[in-house]
Order: C-alpha cells, then structure tokens, then sequence
C-alpha cells in the first residue's frame, strides 16, 4: 500500500528532523528531496552543467560530504530556480512517493507540484530569526566564527529566492495542516505531526 506524506517548508524550519523521525515513527521510507539539488549544486562548484548533472545524478552524488555546507546550499538554490533541472528530478521522486510501505518526502514543492495526491500533507515553518538561530547552532559546531546576522541574512536571501521564483514557488498547498514550530521542540512538533498523519490515515 502507498501512502504519501508530503512536508514542505523553508529552510530550516526543522523540517528534516521532524520527517526523519515521523518515517521512523511510521516505519515509512524517507527521503530529504533538498538533497538532490544539493547534489546538483555541488556539481556545479565543479564545473558540471546543472540540467547534466541532475539528469546524471547517481547514489554516490547523494552521499557526498560537503552537501551540508552553506556553499552547496547557496548552489543548490540557485540550481533549484531552473524549470529543467526540476523536472528532471521528478520522476525520482514521484516513484518514491508511491513505494508500497508508505513514505515521506519533505522539500519545497512535495505537496503542491510533486504529489499533488499525497494522502497528508505538512507545512511546517518557524520565524526567520528562529531557523537563523537553528542553522547558526549547527554551523558554529563546525566552524566557531560564523556570525548570527550573517546566517540570518541568509535564511531571509534563501526564503526570497525559493518563494518568488516562477517555477513551483515555496508556497503552502491549499489542503496542507500549517505547523510552526518557533515554540515547539521536536518531541512536541513530532507529536503534533503524528496526530495529523493519523488523522488521515482514519479518514481514508
Ligand atoms: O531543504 P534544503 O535546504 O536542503 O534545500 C536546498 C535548496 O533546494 C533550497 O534552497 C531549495 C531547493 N529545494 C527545492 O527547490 N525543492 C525541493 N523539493 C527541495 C529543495
């Protein structure tokens, strides 16, 4: 059987978190679609043609190391405006969505472009100086000098560039449950997840 859960959102609004731990919850597959362009984004800093290299993506592309740095994600947003290279994306995604076993996808677009169909859809948001805050605490473990007003310069660049670009736009689906997460910690976004997933789940 599939069942599709959709998590959409901006960046670092605790989206990967929360759907990682929800498709552990549910026993469901998950997969951070961030990633692919990420993967993309990082072909890029080497020299590979965007449509190319989204079109060639491989396993080993998805595993590389430095997908997390701030570098691939500025690439990857930049990459993520290009209607060809999201389409060359979608397929991947669209036959995860419908795997038997039930999965969750979280990115941009899940619930809007994606699976228009999927069975539950989230979006989940925070502030803008919550999710700086967030993605400040991560990078600082690895490199003690990032400053807070430049990650959050960042956050609000990156918000801009994937609400206001012409091809599936950063925008909640009509039919999402909004969840913010600027007062929750996981344990609760988790809970508050899983009621709407379940909810569904006894409305099919
Ligand atoms: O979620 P993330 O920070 O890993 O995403 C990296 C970039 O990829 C982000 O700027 C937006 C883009 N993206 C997208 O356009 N559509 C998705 N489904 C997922 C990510």
């Amino acid at each position: 059987m599939a069942f599709t859960v959709a998590i959409d959102g901006p960046a670092a609004a605790g989206k990967g978190t929360l759907s990682k731990a929800l498709a552990a919850h549910l026993g469901f597959a998950h997969l951070d679609t961030g990633l692919l362009y990420r993967a993309v984004g990082a072909k890029l800093l080497l020299g590979v043609e965007p449509l190319e290299a989204a079109e060639t993506l491989t396993a080993e592309d998805l595993a590389a190391d430095n997908l997390r740095t701030a570098e691939v994600a500025d690439a990857a947003s930049k990459v993520a405006v290009i209607p060809e290279v999201r389409a060359a994306l979608v397929d991947f995604q669209r036959a995860f969505a419908r795997r038997d076993g039930g999965a969750v996808l979280d990115g941009r677009d899940i619930g809007t472009v994606i699976c228009p169909e999927a069975e539950a859809k989230l979006f989940v948001t925070a502030s803008p100086e919550v999710r700086a805050e967030r993605r400040w605490l991560e990078l600082r473990a690895r490199d003690p000098k990032v400053a807070f007003d430049a990650v959050l310069a960042d956050v609000r660049e990156r918000d801009e560039r994937d609400m206001n670009r012409a091809s599936a736009p950063l925008k909640p689906a009509e039919d999402a449950v909004m969840l913010d997460t600027s007062d929750l910690g996981i344990e609760a976004a988790l809970k508050a997840a899983i009621e709407i997933v379940e909810a569904r789940m006894q409305a099919l």
